[in-house]
């Protein structure tokens, strides 16, 4: 396990960066944290080392987003408005977590039984006492 602290949106978009940089085909990242804890920005700085030109957002309702002009493929998901883990299903989540790009998945609590057993965490909270600062934990199960 290993814990950042970063102190900006472009300290958290670097460290995600780093991580797509190394990033390997059939990976997982289950990001979770509240609610503008910052998965987003990471996955901005994921999808850029992953070589991603096309923008990554998050749509109110889209679900899953396909980045394929990468280094592998980036399936992005944004699972908040799922109420039941067969609407992760039903968008064919178990498929492209078992697939040839990289899946990285924001509130990925919401499929916790779809995830693999080697699925990598990354839990990002917001520090009480500073604004901008966030914890970043990052374990492999
Ligand atoms: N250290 C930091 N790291 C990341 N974001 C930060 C940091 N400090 C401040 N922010 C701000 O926090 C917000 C994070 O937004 P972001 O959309 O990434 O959150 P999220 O976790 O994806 O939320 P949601 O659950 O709504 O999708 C941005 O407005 C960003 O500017
Ligand atoms: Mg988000």
């Amino acid at each position: 396990m290993r814990e950042y602290r970063t102190a900006s949106e472009e300290e958290t978009q670097a460290l995600g960066k780093r991580f797509g940089e190394e990033a390997r085909a059939g990976e997982v990242y289950a990001l979770t944290g509240d609610l503008g804890a910052g998965k987003t920005v990471f996955a901005r700085g994921f999808a850029e080392g992953l070589g991603v030109g096309t923008r990554v957002t998050s749509p109110t309702f889209t679900l899953l987003q396909l980045h394929e002009d990468g280094r592998l493929p980036l399936y992005h998901f944004d699972l908040y408005r799922i109420e039941t883990v067969d609407e992760a299903i039903d968008i064919g989540c178990e498929e492209y977590f078992h697939g040839a790009g990289v899946s990285l998945v924001e509130w990925a609590e919401r499929a916790e039984e779809l995830l693999p057993a080697d699925t990598i965490r990354i839990r990002i909270t917001r520090d009480p006492a500073e604004d901008d600062v966030r914890s970043i934990v990052i374990s492999n199960a």
